[in-house]
């Protein structure tokens, strides 16, 4: 038994959307991600995806692409990411009820696996704009789009709590958490994600979201307050699912 994660598998199978314009590594990505899945994973294993599913703007465009995640081997546990307008976080027991037993929708609940409880949310963190010196220091930011990024934090971190405590009101004390974007921005060395980590004594942060060789490094990689970070977008990964757990 194993504990697997991936995020960002950007799929279209419904709609026209070439993910290949982004890079080599996206040719044929669904194809290199099926066969990967199918040769390290088992069904007996647990395989937490960390959002950006689909490019479907709604369910019936997402339809083609949860069928194809719903085939693949494993138990699905499916986080929201920034580009999932098919989920609407408010109705996530539509869909859970929807796709049971099939795949999981992990938003103010929790799963488990073995005695540590699998908790997440999309989190948040603010992008800039950065402004930049000659020296290439940041010197100052979009201050309009930081405002409205902190209430987005603000929420993200609320819903986070709900799922941490669903956990702990079922009794578990063994946490692994999930989150799409990552942690951090690039100018921060903590946040209210890091510190809720760390309240509850995570051992393992999975997040995803950052796309290309310029943005795998926008936050903390390995272990960092005793707490072990792992990014794990599609692209990074080259489509290969990272082993969080045996
Ligand atoms: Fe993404
Ligand atoms: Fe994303």
């Amino acid at each position: 038994m194993a504990l697997y994660a991936l995020g960002d598998m950007h799929l279209a199978f419904s709609i026209d959307k070439p993910m290949d314009k982004f890079g080599k590594v996206w040719k044929k990505h669904e194809e290199k991600l099926e066969k990967n899945c199918r040769k390290l994973i088992g069904n007996e294993d647990t395989f937490v995806i960390t959002g950006d599913h689909s490019w479907g703007k709604n369910l019936s465009e997402a339809k083609a692409d949860l069928a194809f995640i719903a085939a693949l081997p494993g138990n699905k546990i499916l986080l929201r990411g920034n580009h999932d307008k098919f989920w609407d976080a408010k109705k996530t027991a539509v869909l859970n009820q929807e796709y049971e037993p099939q795949l999981h929708f992990l938003q103010n609940n929790h799963y488990h696996y073995q005695d540590y409880a699998l908790v997440g949310t999309k989190g948040y963190t603010f992008e800039g704009p950065f402004y930049i010196n000659s020296k290439g220091q940041i010197v100052g930011w979009d201050e309009a789009n930081e405002k409205q990024a902190k209430k987005l934090v603000a929420r993200e971190a609320e819903r986070l709590r709900i799922s941490f405590e669903s956990a702990r009101e079922a009794g578990f004390r063994k946490y692994i958490m999930f989150l799409h974007y990552p942690p951090t921005n690039i100018v921060e060395e903590e946040s209210i994600f890091t510190r809720m980590a760390e309240e509850y004594g995570v051992e393992h942060v999975v997040y995803s979201h950052c796309h290309g060789e310029s943005r795998y490094g926008d936050s903390i990689h390995g272990v960092h307050h005793g707490i072990r970070y792992h990014l794990v977008s599609g692209d990074y990964l080259n489509f290969k699912p990272e082993k969080i757990l045996d």
